[in-house]
């Protein structure tokens, strides 16, 4: 019989190395590769692209229910997915420091987070993904074969973040940086809608001792597994 494609569920803080884990794994085994954070950014930016107001839970609410929001894989290695909203592709205008701020907030809106979860359960359905962000393990997807939560110091995060997004160009200071993840991650792990905490049978993995190559090794150690235990 053809090996069963399995669901595999990336969560934890910002910055602890999640996307590049996450991608590289979905590679390796030929897996679909879903960033569940783009989804909650794209309603983070449709919001300021039609001056709605961002304090104002209905309107946001009201304005992700009509959002046609579509992920696609990116051309290389090295990108991420590529994201749309109503047909035109905002894939780069997600990753600004002012979207990461105003996500945060709104992702909390319990009516939003409905229906992207709604949408993630659809696209992870089939199995043959790799899902990445805060409530996958213990929300949109409790029955995964593999739950993974990677953490990080919040130094470890803010440099990397301070790299990637000098990659893009854009110059942030590290303290800048590392006071927005603080201030995010309390946010993010505190609120009331599916706060980011992991899974009672998540595997923790401290991402700070290991290269991303090394974590996707042991994820892929229990991915083989846990296909053999089917
Ligand atoms: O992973 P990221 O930085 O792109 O996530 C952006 C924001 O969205 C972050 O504040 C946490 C939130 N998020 C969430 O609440 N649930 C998810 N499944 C993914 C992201």
């Amino acid at each position: 019989a053809p090996p069963r494609l399995l669901t595999i569920a990336i969560d934890g803080p910002a910055g602890a190395g999640k996307s590049t884990v996450a991608r590289h794994l979905a590679q390796r085994l030929g897996y679909t590769y879903i960033d569940t954070g783009a989804m909650y950014r794209a309603v983070a930016w449709a919001a300021l692209d039609r001056g709605a107001p961002t304090d104002d839970p209905e309107t946001i609410s009201a304005l992700a229910e009509g959002l046609d929001i579509h992920l696609e894989p990116g051309d290389s290695d090295d990108r991420g997915t590529r994201v749309f909203v109503d047909g035109r592709e905002i894939t780069d205008e997600i990753r600004t420091p002012e979207i990461s701020s105003l996500t945060s907030p709104l992702s909390a809106i319990p009516a939003v987070r409905r229906r992207l979860v709604a949408l993630q359960q659809r696209l992870g359905a089939l199995g043959g993904v790799v899902m990445e962000g805060r409530d996958i393990g213990t929300v949109v997807l409790p029955d995964a074969d593999i739950k993974v939560f990677l953490t990080a110091t919040a130094h470890r995060r803010a440099e990397r973040r301070r790299a990637e997004l000098a990659e893009r160009g854009l110059e942030v200071s590290f303290d800048e940086l590392l006071g927005q993840i603080e201030e995010r991650d309390q946010r993010d792990a505190s609120r009331d809608v599916s706060p980011m905490v992991a899974a009672s049978d998540a595997h923790v993995l401290d991402s700070d001792p290991y290269t991303a190559d090394e974590v996707v090794d042991r994820i892929l150690i229990w991915h083989d597994e846990a296909s053999e235990r089917r």
